[in-house]
């Protein structure tokens, strides 16, 4: 499908004109980013290319210096991570984010208010309901991990679950992972990709950072790549060539597709 006949309804995120500096630094160019609606898109390209940046001003976590950013269809503010979440978006971040010495319960509701009074009568009788929530949410995804263990006695790969779990107590309309599989055994990578399917059946629409491209080519509809902050072309499952995908990441948009959109603008 040509670019110009996607209309907006087909999306539930649009990014446009997405510019962010650090300085001298120019992360991201003039970025537009599109996610279609229950699609797993990935988001590839080579160390530094702007990937973290661009799912950052989605998340909140940092504000782009310019653009425009829709979500269903209308413009949207997203100054902190409290406002991504109002609007359906949760993130795992690269960095492995659970703590070691608390449990899989304490850790999935880990920030949230449930955990006030967790000393007190309520906080007991909270406990008990975070307990089964905390199994219920499990289950649903297939973890067969002890919601009662210590995670530093878990898996790499079985952390990384616990991870994305707790982004999805929430119910969101949207999951961003960064790198889920990096810091993961291929086996360990293999339930992540499969708790990503699951995810995907029950409707929810994914952005996967990924450098691994079989990773990929297994969990995506779609891949967009970026080079040196800038769009490098999106490539569609068919598409899925290694050394495509790999000389977008190298060399950026081929010259013939600039042409093109400079032809359609
Ligand atoms: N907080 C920051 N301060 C300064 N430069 C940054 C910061 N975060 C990212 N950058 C720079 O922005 C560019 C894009 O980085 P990043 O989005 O992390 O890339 P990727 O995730 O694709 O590896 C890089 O040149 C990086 O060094
Ligand atoms: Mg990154």
């Amino acid at each position: 499908m040509a670019a110009g006949t996607e209309t907006g309804a087909d999306h539930i995120v649009e990014m446009e004109g997405i510019t962010k500096k650090y300085g001298e630094v120019v992360a991201l160019q003039d970025v537009t980013f599109n996610l279609r609606r229950n699609e797993v898109l990935a988001l590839a390209g080579d160390n530094g290319a702007g990937k973290s940046t661009l799912i950052k001003c989605l998340a909140g976590a940092i504000h782009p210096d310019s653009g425009t950013i829709r979500v269903d269809g209308e413009t949207v503010r997203i100054d902190n991570p409290r406002q991504a979440k109002d609007l359906g978006i949760e993130t795992t971040f690269q960095d492995l984010a659970v703590a070691g010495n608390l449990t899989v319960t304490q850790n999935i509701f880990l920030g949230r208010e449930e955990v006030n009074g967790y000393d007190s009568l309520l906080g007991v009788l909270n406990k008990k309901r975070m307990r089964k929530r905390a199994q219920e949410l499990l289950d649903d995804l297939e973890i067969r991990v002890d919601v009662d263990e210590k995670v530093s006695n878990l898996s790499g790969g079985e952390r990384q679950l616990v991870s994305i779990s707790r982004t999805l107590l929430s119910d969101p309309k949207i999951v961003i992972m960064d790198e889920p599989t990096s810091a993961l055994s291929v086996e360990g990578a293999d339930r992540v990709l499969d708790l990503i399917d699951r995810m995907q059946n029950q409707g929810i629409s994914i952005i996967l950072i990924s450098h691994n491209l079989d990773y990929i080519r297994r969990a995506a509809d779609r891949i967009q790549i970026l080079h040196q902050g800038q769009s490098a072309g999106i490539l569609d499952g068919e598409q899925f060539d290694q050394d495509e995908i790999v000389k977008r990441m190298v060399g950026g948009m081929p010259e013939e597709e600039q042409s093109e959109r400079a032809a359609d603008a």
